[in-house]
């Protein structure tokens, strides 16, 4: 089966520069390097949609020096990286609530989302100030203004149109969730998204992990049996 979409919850920047008594923004400058990689290789796959957990709503508790550096961090990335990403066919999109972002950061990242490739390979997804229940209360939100307009009844609202108002309607749902750095959570990343995901918990730190890992879990996903509910004898039949 071929991967459709791949999400990263990036975790484990700050260890890796305490092990290096460095500062904690020491491993977030050396987890650009990661994604930079990590986005090249997604790309040289053919992985049409990538989705990067980059700031959670929780985030804003971090101390605000470090909060302010990851801002400035993010500011600079977009303008240094997204002429390669526009030649490699990367167009890139934010979710979350962009409303808590300077108004500077604000208008960055709805420039860089109007640029488009010339030809389109892959969807990068960066979720900013992202949370799973975030996600589906705005849904919700939308789709009671949609029922109290009377543009759609109760009866007509099934998984698929609920999708419909979540952040991603227009992508497939997540088939490969990562996360680095030893934790086994889903932190409020996406919750709607990654129904049937199949999750992979990795101990690499985020700086650390390369694109011989990303492979190797690559590889680890085609091996596993996706059943969706279903029997392995259905399964079988079905791709016979
Ligand atoms: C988690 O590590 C990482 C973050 C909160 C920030 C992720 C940001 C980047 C990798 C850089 C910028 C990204 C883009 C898309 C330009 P942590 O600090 O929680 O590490 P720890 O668990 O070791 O403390």
């Amino acid at each position: 089966m071929t991967i459709k979409h791949i999400a990263i919850i990036m975790d484990g920047n700050g260890r890796w520069a305490t092990l290096r008594k460095r500062p904690r923004t020491f491993g977030h400058q050396a987890g650009v390097k990661t994604v930079r990689s990590t986005i090249k290789t997604c790309v040289e796959q053919g992985v049409p949609n990538l989705t990067l957990f980059a700031f959670s709503s929780e985030n804003w508790s971090r101390p605000v020096k470090e909060v302010q550096k990851l801002m400035d961090l993010f500011m600079r990335s977009l303008s240094k990286e997204t002429p390669e990403l526009l030649k490699q066919g990367v167009q890139q999109n934010f979710i979350g609530n962009l409303s808590r972002f300077s108004p500077k950061l604000q208008q960055k990242m709805k420039n860089v989302a109007a640029m488009r490739p010339e030809k389109l390979n892959m969807n990068l997804n960066i979720a900013v100030n992202y949370g799973g229940k975030w996600d589906v209360i705005q849904a919700a939100r939308k789709l009671g203004q949609d029922l109290s307009s009377k543009k759609i009844t109760a009866d007509e609202v099934s998984e698929g149109v609920f999708n419909n108002y979540m952040s991603l309607a227009d992508q497939p749902a997540v088939d490969l969730l990562i996360r680095t750095g030893g934790e086994h959570r889903i932190s409020n990343f996406l919750l709607w998204q990654i129904a049937y995901a199949e999750i992979f918990f990795e101990d690499v730190l985020w700086p650390d992990f390369n694109p011989e890992e990303l492979i190797r879990v690559m590889d680890q996903f085609h091996s596993r049996e996706r059943r969706f509910g279903k029997t392995s004898e259905q399964v079988n039949l079905d791709a016979n």
